[in-house]
Protein backbone atom coordinates (compact mmCIF):
# COMPACT_ATOMS: atom_id res chain seq x y z
CA UNK A 1 0.00 0.00 0.00
CA UNK A 2 1.54 2.91 -1.33
CA UNK A 3 0.91 6.68 0.64
CA UNK A 4 -0.98 7.96 -2.26
CA UNK A 5 -4.06 5.90 -1.53
CA UNK A 6 -6.20 6.48 1.25
CA UNK A 7 -6.45 3.70 3.19
CA UNK A 8 -4.73 2.88 6.27
CA UNK A 9 -2.22 -0.38 6.24
CA UNK A 10 -1.27 -1.54 9.39
CA UNK A 11 2.33 -2.24 9.00
CA UNK A 12 3.05 1.11 7.76
CA UNK A 13 0.06 3.37 9.48
CA UNK A 14 -0.15 1.63 12.77
CA UNK A 15 3.14 3.06 14.36
CA UNK A 16 2.31 6.47 12.62
CA UNK A 17 -0.97 6.81 14.13
CA UNK A 18 -0.06 5.79 17.46
CA UNK A 19 2.47 8.38 17.40
CA UNK A 20 0.42 10.91 16.15
CA UNK A 21 -2.29 9.93 19.13
CA UNK A 22 1.17 10.07 21.40
CA UNK A 23 1.23 13.84 20.87
CA UNK A 24 -2.30 14.38 20.66
CA UNK A 25 -2.86 13.19 24.23
CA UNK A 26 0.44 15.13 25.27
CA UNK A 27 -1.39 18.47 23.92
CA UNK A 28 -4.55 17.91 25.52
CA UNK A 29 -3.00 18.11 29.02
CA UNK A 30 0.01 20.50 28.50
CA UNK A 31 -2.61 23.06 26.49
CA UNK A 32 -4.76 23.61 29.69
CA UNK A 33 -1.60 24.07 32.44
CA UNK A 34 -1.30 27.11 33.87
CA UNK A 35 2.31 26.61 33.78
CA UNK A 36 2.56 27.03 30.21
CA UNK A 37 1.32 29.68 27.78
CA UNK A 38 -2.14 30.48 26.30
CA UNK A 39 0.01 30.96 23.32
CA UNK A 40 3.04 31.32 21.37
CA UNK A 41 2.78 34.79 19.66
CA UNK A 42 5.22 34.84 16.46
CA UNK A 43 5.15 36.86 13.54
CA UNK A 44 3.56 35.88 10.29
CA UNK A 45 7.59 36.04 8.71
CA UNK A 46 8.56 33.74 11.53
CA UNK A 47 5.73 31.55 11.67
CA UNK A 48 6.72 30.70 7.82
CA UNK A 49 9.89 29.83 8.91
CA UNK A 50 9.13 27.33 11.16
CA UNK A 51 6.21 25.72 10.03
CA UNK A 52 7.25 24.66 6.14
CA UNK A 53 3.52 25.99 4.95
CA UNK A 54 4.80 25.57 1.39
CA UNK A 55 3.19 22.51 -0.68
CA UNK A 56 5.60 20.24 -1.80
CA UNK A 57 5.39 17.58 -5.31
CA UNK A 58 6.70 14.98 -3.55
CA UNK A 59 5.64 13.35 -0.34
CA UNK A 60 7.33 14.27 3.10
CA UNK A 61 8.39 11.33 5.23
CA UNK A 62 6.29 10.59 8.25
CA UNK A 63 9.29 11.93 10.75
CA UNK A 64 8.99 15.22 9.03
CA UNK A 65 5.02 14.76 9.45
CA UNK A 66 4.83 14.41 12.77
CA UNK A 67 7.47 16.94 13.46
CA UNK A 68 4.46 19.13 11.62
CA UNK A 69 1.97 17.91 13.58
CA UNK A 70 4.10 19.63 16.95
CA UNK A 71 4.44 22.79 15.23
CA UNK A 72 1.15 22.97 14.54
CA UNK A 73 0.09 22.40 18.11
CA UNK A 74 3.34 24.11 19.55
CA UNK A 75 2.10 27.49 18.42
CA UNK A 76 -1.62 27.32 17.46
CA UNK A 77 -3.76 29.39 20.30
CA UNK A 78 -4.76 26.83 23.33
CA UNK A 79 -8.17 27.34 23.41
CA UNK A 80 -9.18 24.90 26.31
CA UNK A 81 -6.48 27.09 28.51
CA UNK A 82 -8.31 28.74 31.55
CA UNK A 83 -6.71 31.92 30.28
CA UNK A 84 -8.36 31.97 26.86
CA UNK A 85 -11.11 34.25 27.51
CA UNK A 86 -11.34 35.51 23.62
CA UNK A 87 -14.68 34.42 22.14
CA UNK A 88 -17.87 32.95 22.95
CA UNK A 89 -16.53 29.40 23.07
CA UNK A 90 -13.64 28.29 25.35
CA UNK A 91 -12.79 24.83 27.40
CA UNK A 92 -11.61 21.75 26.43
CA UNK A 93 -14.04 18.84 27.49
CA UNK A 94 -12.32 15.36 28.06
CA UNK A 95 -15.76 13.84 26.74
CA UNK A 96 -16.47 16.34 23.76
CA UNK A 97 -13.08 15.81 23.10
CA UNK A 98 -13.66 12.10 22.91
CA UNK A 99 -17.17 12.48 21.09
CA UNK A 100 -14.97 14.94 18.47
CA UNK A 101 -12.31 12.03 17.82
CA UNK A 102 -15.01 9.57 16.95
CA UNK A 103 -16.54 11.72 14.71
CA UNK A 104 -13.72 12.12 12.95
CA UNK A 105 -13.11 8.32 12.96
CA UNK A 106 -16.10 7.97 11.90
CA UNK A 107 -15.95 10.48 8.89
CA UNK A 108 -19.77 10.05 8.46
CA UNK A 109 -22.36 12.45 6.42
CA UNK A 110 -26.15 12.51 8.14
CA UNK A 111 -28.47 12.41 5.32
CA UNK A 112 -29.64 9.29 5.27
CA UNK A 113 -30.62 6.52 7.53
CA UNK A 114 -28.70 4.03 5.19
CA UNK A 115 -25.28 5.89 5.52
CA UNK A 116 -25.58 7.01 9.05
CA UNK A 117 -28.26 4.42 11.12
CA UNK A 118 -26.68 5.54 14.48
CA UNK A 119 -26.22 9.22 14.17
CA UNK A 120 -29.58 9.62 12.81
CA UNK A 121 -31.13 8.05 15.57
CA UNK A 122 -29.32 10.02 17.90
CA UNK A 123 -29.74 13.56 16.21
CA UNK A 124 -33.65 12.74 16.35
CA UNK A 125 -32.84 12.10 20.53
CA UNK A 126 -30.95 15.25 20.76
CA UNK A 127 -33.27 17.10 18.60
CA UNK A 128 -36.69 15.93 20.74
CA UNK A 129 -35.12 16.69 24.17
CA UNK A 130 -34.40 19.94 22.90
CA UNK A 131 -37.38 20.57 21.68
CA UNK A 132 -39.20 19.67 24.79
CA UNK A 133 -36.95 22.12 27.40
CA UNK A 134 -37.33 25.15 25.09
CA UNK A 135 -40.71 24.24 23.98
CA UNK A 136 -42.50 23.06 27.16
CA UNK A 137 -45.90 21.65 26.71
CA UNK A 138 -48.06 21.51 29.59
CA UNK A 139 -48.92 17.76 28.84
CA UNK A 140 -45.48 17.24 28.70
CA UNK A 141 -45.05 15.96 24.59
CA UNK A 142 -42.98 17.58 22.39
CA UNK A 143 -43.63 20.00 19.76
CA UNK A 144 -41.74 21.14 16.46
CA UNK A 145 -38.69 20.07 14.46
CA UNK A 146 -34.97 21.01 14.55
CA UNK A 147 -31.89 21.10 12.60
CA UNK A 148 -27.85 21.27 13.45
CA UNK A 149 -26.80 23.35 11.64
CA UNK A 150 -22.78 24.33 10.30
CA UNK A 151 -22.72 27.27 13.22
CA UNK A 152 -25.04 30.21 14.46
CA UNK A 153 -24.35 32.55 11.67
CA UNK A 154 -25.75 29.94 9.10
CA UNK A 155 -28.47 28.75 11.42
CA UNK A 156 -29.43 32.74 11.56
CA UNK A 157 -29.46 32.74 8.04
CA UNK A 158 -32.30 29.90 7.74
CA UNK A 159 -34.37 30.89 9.79
CA UNK A 160 -34.96 34.12 7.68
CA UNK A 161 -35.64 31.99 4.85
CA UNK A 162 -38.33 30.03 7.12
CA UNK A 163 -39.96 33.39 8.64
CA UNK A 164 -40.05 34.60 4.78
CA UNK A 165 -41.36 31.07 3.26
CA UNK A 166 -43.81 31.18 6.29
CA UNK A 167 -44.80 34.53 5.17
CA UNK A 168 -45.22 34.21 1.87
CA UNK A 169 -47.26 31.01 2.35
CA UNK A 170 -49.72 33.18 4.57
CA UNK A 171 -49.89 36.50 1.80
CA UNK A 172 -53.26 36.53 1.46
CA UNK A 173 -52.91 38.05 -1.91
CA UNK A 174 -51.60 35.30 -3.79
CA UNK A 175 -49.01 37.26 -5.12
CA UNK A 176 -45.27 36.43 -4.53
CA UNK A 177 -44.08 39.83 -2.49
CA UNK A 178 -40.61 40.88 -4.01
CA UNK A 179 -37.90 40.45 -0.47
CA UNK A 180 -36.98 43.76 -1.18
CA UNK A 181 -40.19 44.89 0.28
CA UNK A 182 -40.18 42.77 3.30
CA UNK A 183 -38.57 43.92 6.23
CA UNK A 184 -37.30 42.14 9.09
CA UNK A 185 -36.25 43.67 12.38
CA UNK A 186 -33.62 43.40 14.92
CA UNK A 187 -31.37 45.49 17.47
CA UNK A 188 -28.74 47.28 16.84
CA UNK A 189 -26.76 44.92 19.27
CA UNK A 190 -27.97 41.84 17.40
CA UNK A 191 -24.79 39.75 16.03
CA UNK A 192 -24.08 40.95 12.69
CA UNK A 193 -25.04 37.47 10.50
CA UNK A 194 -28.62 39.02 11.03
CA UNK A 195 -26.97 42.12 8.61
CA UNK A 196 -24.84 39.59 6.36
CA UNK A 197 -28.40 37.45 5.49
CA UNK A 198 -30.83 40.10 4.99
CA UNK A 199 -28.55 41.25 2.29
CA UNK A 200 -27.93 37.38 0.97
CA UNK A 201 -31.96 36.45 1.08
CA UNK A 202 -32.61 40.47 -0.34
CA UNK A 203 -34.47 41.51 2.86
CA UNK A 204 -34.48 45.31 4.14
CA UNK A 205 -33.32 44.85 7.80
CA UNK A 206 -34.01 47.72 10.21
CA UNK A 207 -32.05 48.15 13.11
CA UNK A 208 -34.14 48.68 16.44
CA UNK A 209 -32.67 50.71 19.04
CA UNK A 210 -31.32 49.42 22.32
CA UNK A 211 -31.70 50.40 25.98
CA UNK A 212 -28.43 50.98 27.79
CA UNK A 213 -28.15 47.34 29.17
CA UNK A 214 -28.04 46.65 25.13
CA UNK A 215 -31.81 45.31 25.31
CA UNK A 216 -34.39 46.08 22.37
CA UNK A 217 -36.23 48.46 23.27
CA UNK A 218 -39.68 47.75 22.30
CA UNK A 219 -41.37 50.84 21.62
CA UNK A 220 -38.82 51.93 19.05
CA UNK A 221 -39.29 48.70 17.58
CA UNK A 222 -43.51 49.57 17.01
CA UNK A 223 -42.56 52.71 15.94
CA UNK A 224 -40.46 51.32 13.07
CA UNK A 225 -42.90 48.74 12.24
CA UNK A 226 -45.76 51.27 12.07
CA UNK A 227 -43.25 53.27 9.33
CA UNK A 228 -42.53 50.46 7.38
CA UNK A 229 -46.07 49.94 6.84
CA UNK A 230 -46.60 53.43 6.15
CA UNK A 231 -44.17 53.05 3.16
CA UNK A 232 -46.18 49.78 2.05
CA UNK A 233 -43.46 47.94 3.00
CA UNK A 234 -43.91 44.16 4.82
CA UNK A 235 -42.47 43.78 8.05
CA UNK A 236 -42.53 39.97 8.14
CA UNK A 237 -39.93 38.94 11.44
CA UNK A 238 -38.39 39.72 14.18
CA UNK A 239 -34.81 38.69 15.06
CA UNK A 240 -34.49 38.92 19.32
CA UNK A 241 -31.24 38.34 20.94
CA UNK A 242 -30.88 35.83 24.33
CA UNK A 243 -27.65 36.78 25.01
CA UNK A 244 -26.10 39.67 23.18
CA UNK A 245 -22.32 39.35 21.59
CA UNK A 246 -20.50 42.11 23.44
CA UNK A 247 -22.66 42.98 26.33
CA UNK A 248 -25.01 39.66 27.05
CA UNK A 249 -27.66 41.18 26.97
CA UNK A 250 -31.82 39.46 26.66
CA UNK A 251 -34.02 41.20 24.46
CA UNK A 252 -37.48 41.46 26.55
CA UNK A 253 -39.27 38.90 24.71
CA UNK A 254 -42.26 38.65 25.98
CA UNK A 255 -43.40 42.08 24.88
CA UNK A 256 -41.73 41.55 22.05
CA UNK A 257 -43.74 37.74 21.11
CA UNK A 258 -47.16 40.63 21.84
CA UNK A 259 -45.83 42.63 19.16
CA UNK A 260 -45.30 39.60 16.93
CA UNK A 261 -48.62 38.49 17.42
CA UNK A 262 -50.25 41.96 17.11
CA UNK A 263 -48.36 42.35 13.67
CA UNK A 264 -48.36 38.48 12.46
CA UNK A 265 -44.79 38.14 12.09
CA UNK A 266 -42.43 35.38 12.69
CA UNK A 267 -39.93 35.82 15.96
CA UNK A 268 -36.92 34.38 15.83
CA UNK A 269 -34.77 34.31 19.08
CA UNK A 270 -31.36 34.20 18.93
CA UNK A 271 -29.89 32.52 21.51
CA UNK A 272 -26.51 31.45 20.59
CA UNK A 273 -25.19 32.37 23.42
CA UNK A 274 -27.85 32.59 26.10
CA UNK A 275 -29.77 29.14 25.35
CA UNK A 276 -27.67 27.22 27.57
CA UNK A 277 -29.23 28.90 30.25
CA UNK A 278 -32.31 26.85 29.72
CA UNK A 279 -30.32 23.96 32.02
CA UNK A 280 -30.17 25.92 34.91
CA UNK A 281 -33.22 25.63 36.69
CA UNK A 282 -31.71 29.10 39.04
CA UNK A 283 -30.95 31.13 35.81
CA UNK A 284 -33.17 29.98 32.68
CA UNK A 285 -35.55 32.86 33.99
CA UNK A 286 -33.40 35.09 31.72
CA UNK A 287 -34.69 33.13 28.11
CA UNK A 288 -38.58 33.83 30.03
CA UNK A 289 -40.84 33.97 26.72
CA UNK A 290 -38.66 32.07 24.49
CA UNK A 291 -41.52 29.14 24.22
CA UNK A 292 -43.14 31.82 21.97
CA UNK A 293 -40.34 31.87 19.34
CA UNK A 294 -41.32 30.75 15.88
CA UNK A 295 -37.65 29.99 15.66
CA UNK A 296 -34.83 29.68 17.97
CA UNK A 297 -30.90 29.40 17.47
CA UNK A 298 -29.24 27.50 20.46
CA UNK A 299 -25.04 27.27 20.23
CA UNK A 300 -24.10 24.43 22.60
CA UNK A 301 -20.52 25.05 21.46
CA UNK A 302 -20.85 28.44 23.27
CA UNK A 303 -22.19 28.39 26.86
CA UNK A 304 -21.98 24.33 27.29
CA UNK A 305 -18.40 24.42 25.91
CA UNK A 306 -19.21 21.46 23.38
CA UNK A 307 -16.06 21.38 21.12
CA UNK A 308 -16.69 23.71 18.04
CA UNK A 309 -19.26 23.30 15.78
CA UNK A 310 -22.16 22.38 17.51
CA UNK A 311 -25.26 24.63 16.63
CA UNK A 312 -29.09 23.82 16.66
CA UNK A 313 -32.10 25.74 15.11
CA UNK A 314 -34.95 24.72 16.93
CA UNK A 315 -38.77 25.71 15.58
CA UNK A 316 -41.76 25.25 16.97
CA UNK A 317 -43.78 24.43 13.36
CA UNK A 318 -43.74 20.98 13.17
CA UNK A 319 -44.07 20.45 9.34
CA UNK A 320 -41.94 23.67 8.27
CA UNK A 321 -38.61 22.37 7.78
CA UNK A 322 -39.48 19.78 5.10
CA UNK A 323 -41.78 22.24 3.65
CA UNK A 324 -39.75 24.68 3.28
CA UNK A 325 -36.25 22.78 1.97
CA UNK A 326 -37.51 19.49 0.57
CA UNK A 327 -37.46 18.81 -3.04
CA UNK A 328 -37.07 15.55 -4.95
CA UNK A 329 -33.53 14.12 -5.21
CA UNK A 330 -34.18 10.79 -6.76
CA UNK A 331 -30.57 9.80 -5.95
CA UNK A 332 -30.46 9.81 -2.24
CA UNK A 333 -33.49 10.02 -1.07
CA UNK A 334 -35.47 7.29 -3.18
CA UNK A 335 -39.81 7.04 -2.39
CA UNK A 336 -39.25 2.93 -2.63
CA UNK A 337 -36.38 2.76 -0.05
CA UNK A 338 -37.08 -0.61 2.62
CA UNK A 339 -37.12 1.38 5.85
CA UNK A 340 -39.24 4.32 6.86
CA UNK A 341 -38.76 7.46 4.57
CA UNK A 342 -38.71 9.64 7.74
CA UNK A 343 -35.48 8.82 8.75
CA UNK A 344 -33.65 10.07 5.98
CA UNK A 345 -32.58 13.51 7.47
CA UNK A 346 -31.00 15.29 5.15
CA UNK A 347 -33.99 16.20 2.99
CA UNK A 348 -35.14 18.77 5.58
CA UNK A 349 -31.69 20.51 5.32
CA UNK A 350 -30.27 23.83 3.05
CA UNK A 351 -26.87 21.18 3.28
CA UNK A 352 -26.51 18.04 1.50
CA UNK A 353 -23.31 16.20 3.05
CA UNK A 354 -23.16 17.21 6.70
CA UNK A 355 -20.79 16.50 9.92
CA UNK A 356 -22.65 14.52 12.60
CA UNK A 357 -22.09 17.49 14.91
CA UNK A 358 -25.07 15.85 17.36
CA UNK A 359 -22.07 12.83 18.80
CA UNK A 360 -19.71 15.09 20.76
CA UNK A 361 -23.05 17.20 22.30
CA UNK A 362 -24.42 13.38 23.40
CA UNK A 363 -21.34 12.02 24.46
CA UNK A 364 -20.83 15.05 26.95
CA UNK A 365 -24.95 14.70 27.97
CA UNK A 366 -24.93 10.63 28.68
CA UNK A 367 -20.93 11.43 30.78
CA UNK A 368 -22.55 14.70 33.00
CA UNK A 369 -25.88 13.84 32.62
CA UNK A 370 -28.65 17.04 32.38
CA UNK A 371 -27.80 18.03 36.02
CA UNK A 372 -23.48 18.05 34.92
CA UNK A 373 -24.48 20.59 32.36
CA UNK A 374 -27.12 22.80 34.84
CA UNK A 375 -23.75 22.27 37.63
CA UNK A 376 -21.54 24.12 34.65
CA UNK A 377 -23.57 27.04 33.79
CA UNK A 378 -24.18 28.02 37.02
CA UNK A 379 -20.47 27.82 38.28
CA UNK A 380 -20.19 30.17 35.19
CA UNK A 381 -22.66 32.35 36.31
CA UNK A 382 -21.12 32.57 40.06
CA UNK A 383 -17.69 33.35 38.42
CA UNK A 384 -19.07 36.25 36.52
CA UNK A 385 -20.38 37.59 39.38
CA UNK A 386 -17.11 37.28 41.65
CA UNK A 387 -15.25 39.07 38.34
CA UNK A 388 -18.21 42.01 38.42
CA UNK A 389 -17.66 42.19 42.87
CA UNK A 390 -13.79 42.10 41.66
CA UNK A 391 -13.98 45.12 39.59
CA UNK A 392 -15.98 47.22 42.19
CA UNK A 393 -13.60 46.61 44.61
CA UNK A 394 -10.03 47.48 42.43
CA UNK A 395 -9.10 50.63 41.71
CA UNK A 396 -8.76 51.37 37.75
CA UNK A 397 -11.48 49.21 36.68
CA UNK A 398 -14.75 50.37 35.84
CA UNK A 399 -18.15 48.29 34.71
CA UNK A 400 -19.36 49.43 30.92
CA UNK A 401 -23.05 48.33 32.01
CA UNK A 402 -24.49 45.96 34.61
CA UNK A 403 -25.32 42.72 32.79
CA UNK A 404 -27.01 40.05 34.42
CA UNK A 405 -25.28 37.27 32.34
CA UNK A 406 -21.46 36.08 31.97
CA UNK A 407 -20.23 39.05 30.33
CA UNK A 408 -18.65 41.38 32.27
CA UNK A 409 -17.47 44.50 30.31
CA UNK A 410 -14.86 47.25 31.77
CA UNK A 411 -12.89 49.41 31.38
CA UNK A 412 -9.12 49.29 32.82
CA UNK A 413 -7.59 52.55 33.21
CA UNK A 414 -4.09 52.87 33.45
CA UNK A 415 -2.98 55.16 36.56
CA UNK A 416 -1.65 57.92 33.97
CA UNK A 417 -5.43 58.44 33.30
CA UNK A 418 -6.82 57.74 36.47
CA UNK A 419 -7.12 61.63 37.26
CA UNK A 420 -10.03 62.49 34.49
CA UNK A 421 -9.99 65.69 34.32
CA UNK A 422 -6.47 66.53 34.17
CA UNK A 423 -5.81 64.74 31.06
CA UNK A 424 -5.86 65.82 27.92
CA UNK A 425 -8.18 64.02 24.89
CA UNK A 426 -9.08 61.52 27.86
CA UNK A 427 -11.66 59.33 25.38
CA UNK A 428 -9.34 59.44 22.53
CA UNK A 429 -6.42 58.17 24.91
CA UNK A 430 -8.66 55.54 27.08
CA UNK A 431 -9.79 53.76 23.49
CA UNK A 432 -6.07 53.19 23.12
CA UNK A 433 -5.31 51.37 26.74
CA UNK A 434 -7.17 48.20 25.26
CA UNK A 435 -5.40 47.73 22.46
CA UNK A 436 -2.27 48.25 23.85
CA UNK A 437 -2.70 46.12 26.25
CA UNK A 438 -4.45 43.28 24.62
CA UNK A 439 -1.10 43.51 22.51
CA UNK A 440 1.21 43.16 25.52
CA UNK A 441 -0.76 40.05 26.55
CA UNK A 442 -0.84 38.19 23.40
CA UNK A 443 2.92 39.12 22.90
CA UNK A 444 3.59 37.51 26.55
CA UNK A 445 1.16 34.63 26.15
CA UNK A 446 -0.31 35.22 29.48
CA UNK A 447 -3.96 35.99 28.84
CA UNK A 448 -6.69 36.55 25.63
CA UNK A 449 -9.27 38.72 26.23
CA UNK A 450 -11.16 40.54 23.87
CA UNK A 451 -11.97 43.96 23.24
CA UNK A 452 -14.38 46.68 21.23
CA UNK A 453 -15.84 49.72 21.19
CA UNK A 454 -19.59 49.81 21.17
CA UNK A 455 -21.65 52.87 19.79
CA UNK A 456 -20.15 55.96 21.24
CA UNK A 457 -17.79 54.04 23.98
CA UNK A 458 -14.56 53.67 23.61
CA UNK A 459 -12.78 50.54 23.64
CA UNK A 460 -13.30 48.07 26.77
CA UNK A 461 -12.44 44.89 27.80
CA UNK A 462 -15.10 41.92 27.51
CA UNK A 463 -15.12 39.20 30.23
CA UNK A 464 -16.36 36.20 28.76
CA UNK A 465 -16.27 32.37 29.88
CA UNK A 466 -17.65 29.03 28.89
CA UNK A 467 -14.62 26.85 30.97
CA UNK A 468 -15.88 25.52 34.21
CA UNK A 469 -12.45 24.69 34.86
CA UNK A 470 -11.98 27.96 35.53
CA UNK A 471 -11.71 29.22 39.62
CA UNK A 472 -11.84 31.97 41.34
CA UNK A 473 -8.05 31.85 41.99
CA UNK A 474 -7.66 32.09 37.76
CA UNK A 475 -10.36 35.48 38.39
CA UNK A 476 -7.92 37.11 40.57
CA UNK A 477 -4.91 36.16 38.24
CA UNK A 478 -6.65 38.27 35.54
CA UNK A 479 -7.13 41.07 37.41
CA UNK A 480 -3.19 40.98 38.96
CA UNK A 481 -2.29 40.45 34.89
CA UNK A 482 -4.34 43.41 33.80
CA UNK A 483 -2.42 45.35 36.36
CA UNK A 484 0.82 44.44 35.56
CA UNK A 485 1.20 44.74 32.24
CA UNK A 486 -1.12 47.98 32.51
CA UNK A 487 0.93 50.23 35.08
CA UNK A 488 3.06 51.96 32.85
CA UNK A 489 1.11 52.97 29.92
C1 LIG B 1 -25.61 36.27 19.57
C2 LIG B 1 -24.87 35.51 18.53
N1 LIG B 1 -25.53 34.99 17.51
C3 LIG B 1 -24.92 34.29 16.53
C4 LIG B 1 -23.57 34.10 16.56
C5 LIG B 1 -22.88 33.35 15.47
O1 LIG B 1 -22.53 32.08 15.86
P1 LIG B 1 -21.37 31.28 15.09
O2 LIG B 1 -20.08 31.87 15.55
O3 LIG B 1 -21.58 29.87 15.52
O4 LIG B 1 -21.61 31.48 13.62
C6 LIG B 1 -22.81 34.64 17.63
C7 LIG B 1 -21.36 34.45 17.68
O5 LIG B 1 -20.67 34.86 18.55
C8 LIG B 1 -23.49 35.35 18.63
O6 LIG B 1 -22.81 35.91 19.64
Amino acid sequence: MSDWQSAPCAKKHKEFLQQVIAILMDSTFESVSRENPVLRWREPEHLQDIIKFKLQDQPQAQDSLLKAAAQIIKYSVKTGHPYFMNQLFSGLDPYGLAGQWLTDALNSSVYTYEVAPVLTLMEKTVITKLLSMFYKEDNGSSIGDGLFCPGGSFANGTAINLARFSYRRKSKSGKKIPSSNLVLFASEDAHYSILKWGNVCDVEVVLVKTDKYGRMDVSDLKIKILEEQKRGNYPFAVAATAGTTVLGAFDPLIEIADICQEFDMWLHVDAAWGGGLIFSKKHSGLLRGIQRADSILFNPHKLLAVPQQCSVLLTKHDTILKEAHSIHVPYLFQKDKFYPKDLDLGNKYLQCGRRPDVLKFWFMWQAKGTSGFEKHVDHLMTLSVLFKEEIKKREGFKLVTDSCFINVCFWFIPPSLRDQNSVCNYTKRLNEVAPRLKEKMTKRGSLMINYQPLHEKPNFFRFVIQNSGVDKQDILYVFDELENLGECL
